[in-house]
């Protein structure tokens, strides 16, 4: 792996090391790609202005999100099906966020079951996603599993009322291969359920999830998850913060699902200034979406983003060499956001707040 220097080597290298299938699936944007491309194109609205003779002879990574410290800001977004790129799976994903004490959001999607991957990572202090379902019994079943799994927060996606259509999965006709499964679901699976031709994943939305589910229902669920907190992932507009806020959601996670579902949509670090502005100082507000460096990560911490996720990144360290190939890129994310931040003139993640701006 020593000559894998950047996520876009890691990402050729995992290429060369999964099937065509499964790096379609992972790669891929909706429709024409369009949101997928300005997610990383957009960075480059924003420039940093540096500052001069500041001491950053130590500057720090740690800090704090919904109370748990972690070691950096940056943090594992939830993706599905890590047996699709490795054989360690998600049990990998999790031991590489613990040993470098990383937040890890667990996904609905897993092809390995949140208590397998809670176990598997027993000092973790990880988040669980949760799509909703028709059945509501069952999507609360899903969310008192988390829980009992220890489990500390609620990701409640917000953006996935049918999936998007990815082209190559539907051309490749795309399914999870034998012996694989999506673990968290395989009990509700109803047995006649016909996940045919096409993408099998589409399917599986298209007959599960519950395109009726509001705001009105949303704020039922953050009661019957109580305790937990709950994160909203998805949301791209003011309006659906303050939506998400006054329901009850402790913190928003801007996002557009990676690309992955809207295409024409706003990138997600062009809308971040306008939630953090909304949000105030009534929760946290997160960014996933092109980030591919440190100095990324470093323009959304500037903007205000108390983490910043990364997915596909993850997904080629993984596939690249299982555990040690998440730490890798995790490793060379991390020296990167440092790298900037001394550049830049930050010792924390709090004074990139001031260098940041938008470019005329
Ligand atoms: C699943 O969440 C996907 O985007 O494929």
């Amino acid at each position: 792996m020593h000559d894998l220097v950047t996520i876009d080597d890691f990402e050729a290298r995992a290429r060369e090391r999964i099937s065509k299938q499964a790096y379609d699936y992972f790669r891929s944007g909706a429709d024409t790609e369009l949101t997928l491309r300005r997610n990383v194109e957009s960075f480059a609205h924003f420039e940093i202005v540096h500052r001069a003779f500041v001491d950053v002879a130590a500057p720090k990574l740690v800090t704090k999100i919904l109370g748990e410290e972690y070691a950096s800001p940056i943090a594992i977004a939830p993706t599905a099906y890590h047996l699709l790129a490795h054989e360690e799976g998600e049990c990998g994903t999790a031991r590489a966020a613990e040993s470098s004490r990383t937040l890890y959001v667990a996904s609905t999607l897993a092809t390995t079951s949140l208590e397998d991957v809670a176990k598997a990572a027993p000092h973790a202090a990880n988040w669980f996603q949760l799509y909703v379902h028709r059945d509501r019994s069952f999507t609360m079943r899903l969310a008192e599993r988390a829980k009992a799994a220890g489990y500390r927060a609620i990701v409640v996606t917000a953006d996935t009322p049918v999936l998007g259509r990815r082209v190559a999965d539907v051309r490749n006709g795309f399914a999870l291969p034998e012996g694989l499964a999506m673990q968290n679901l395989v009990e509700s699976l109803p047995p006649d359920l016909d996940l045919g031709k096409g993408s099998e994943l589409a399917r599986y939305v298209a007959a599960r999830h519950d395109p009726s589910f509001s705001w009105k229902d949303f704020s039922e669920l953050v009661r019957a998850c109580a305790p937990l907190p709950v994160v909203v992932k998805g949301i791209v507009s003011k309006e659906d913060a303050a939506h998400a806020m006054g329901a009850g959601a402790s913190a928003i996670w801007v996002s557009n699902h990676g690309g992955r579902q809207l295409d024409f949509g706003v990138a997600t670090i062009d809308a971040l200034a306008g939630v953090v502005e909304e949000v105030g100082d009534r929760g946290e507000v997160y960014v996933d979406g092109g980030v591919r460096s440190g100095t990324h990560a470093l323009i959304a911490l500037g903007l205000g983003a108390r983490a910043v996720f990364v997915g596909r990144p993850i997904l080629w360290g993984l596939a690249t060499s299982g555990a040690p190939g998440v730490s890798r890129v995790l490793e060379i994310l991390n020296t990167e956001l440092l790298r900037a931040m001394q550049l830049a003139g930050c010792k924390s993640a709090a004074d990139a707040r001031a260098i940041v701006r938008r470019r005329a």
